[in-house]
């Protein structure tokens, strides 16, 4: 038996020394240490031994298991080691190696714009709001008071999806939507893309606008035309020129049409503005107080005023781009120039 002990012995630690893989290494433990390994059948089999050599073997079998396991986890710990190290040499990475460059990215003419106006509105005191893109015959017109009879009710001019849904022609909806979700008084601006049955070089059918509404006490036109002037100084600096023209919208009453400053020429004259120097601005006015109540707000009480500039006209002239269609067409070669 103790002949069969150091051949165990022997071969056992032979074995382990040459297990390349951690999968043959536990073979090995199987084979040896495992429920029916040749060292387990052993030791199982010491009551046979007769009693005077037991504790010798018995002694000489608890130090060959000893000395495999020791064998055992000494190579476990040489192969995980070795595993790491291949791992790292497969996953180097060459930190001298040249740089390829990064390509640069930049945002859009349009959304550089929109965030300006934003940042502008927010100083101002003002929440921005979005309403959806689809709106219902009622709150893209009717509560707008724009009349039946009206031409942007028309198929000609509106993207209809059904007989009473479209796809909004203007950010005015958001108006209707405020008014009947908030408790004044209140300050909300809505920026948004609108829809128009448009389509020639200085029209798309995709276009943006905001849309401001402010509802409190005692509003006046005055209040309006003040915080109309800080804007456009904000925008276009402490030297822009205005000028108020009466204009109609439905639902403001008055209204007004506000040019400033054409920023294509800074005032001089020029082609864009026909040399009158200005260019339009925004339109907007008094809410009529009809809206206010149809939407549940009590004009006694309330007053406020509404305005609602495109924003591509001043993107195109403060980025000279001859076509409003670029702004939506993702052309890479223009939205380089744009960076
Ligand atoms: N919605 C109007 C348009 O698209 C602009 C506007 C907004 C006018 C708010 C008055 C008040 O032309």
């Amino acid at each position: 038996m103790k002949k069969q002990l150091e051949e165990i012995l022997k071969n056992g630690l032979a074995q382990i020394e040459v297990a390349a893989d951690l999968k043959q290494l536990d073979d090995v433990r199987l084979k040896f240490l495992g429920k029916t390994g040749e060292l387990t059948t052993i030791l199982r089999g010491m009551k046979d031994v007769p009693a005077e050599e037991r504790r010798e073997v018995g002694t000489l079998a608890n130090s060959v298991r000893e000395q495999i396991e020791a064998a055992l986890s000494q190579k476990l710990a040489d192969l995980e080691n070795e595993k790491l190290r291949l791992d790292m040499e497969k996953e180097k990475v060459d930190i001298t190696e040249p740089s390829t460059g990064t390509k640069r990215g930049a945002l859009h003419p349009l959304t550089r714009f929109n965030n300006k106006f934003m940042e502008l509105c927010v100083e101002m005191g003002f929440t921005v709001i979005q309403t959806p893109e689809i709106e219902t015959d009622y709150y893209n017109f009717e509560a707008l008071n724009v009349p039946k009879n009206h031409p942007s009710r028309d198929m000609q001019d509106s993207l209809y999806i059904t007989d009473t849904i479209l796809m909004r022609t203007h950010t005015s909806p958001a108006q209707v939507h405020a008014m009947e979700t908030l408790k004044p008084p209140f300050k909300i601006v809505c920026p948004g893309r609108v829809y128009r049955n448009d389509d020639d070089s200085s029209h798309s059918p995709i276009f943006n606008q905001f849309e401001a509404l402010v509802i409190d006490e005692n509003v006046s036109l005055k209040d309006f035309m003040i915080m109309v002037r800080e804007m456009a100084e904000r925008l276009y600096g402490k030297d822009v020129k205005m000028r108020v023209r009466p204009a109609f919208f439905p639902f403001t009453e008055p209204s007004i049409e506000i040019d400033a400053t054409c920023q294509m020429c800074h005032g001089k004259g020029c082609s864009l503005c026909k040399g009158t120097g200005f260019s339009e601005f925004f339109g907007g006015g008094i809410v009529n107080p009809k809206i206010l109540e149809m939407s549940g707000i009590d004009s006694k009480k309330y007053s406020g005023f509404a305005f609602g500039p495109g924003i591509d006209r001043s993107v195109m002239i403060t980025n000279k781009i001859p076509n409003i269609k670029y702004l939506f067409r993702n052309d890479m070669r223009f939205l380089k120039q744009m960076r």
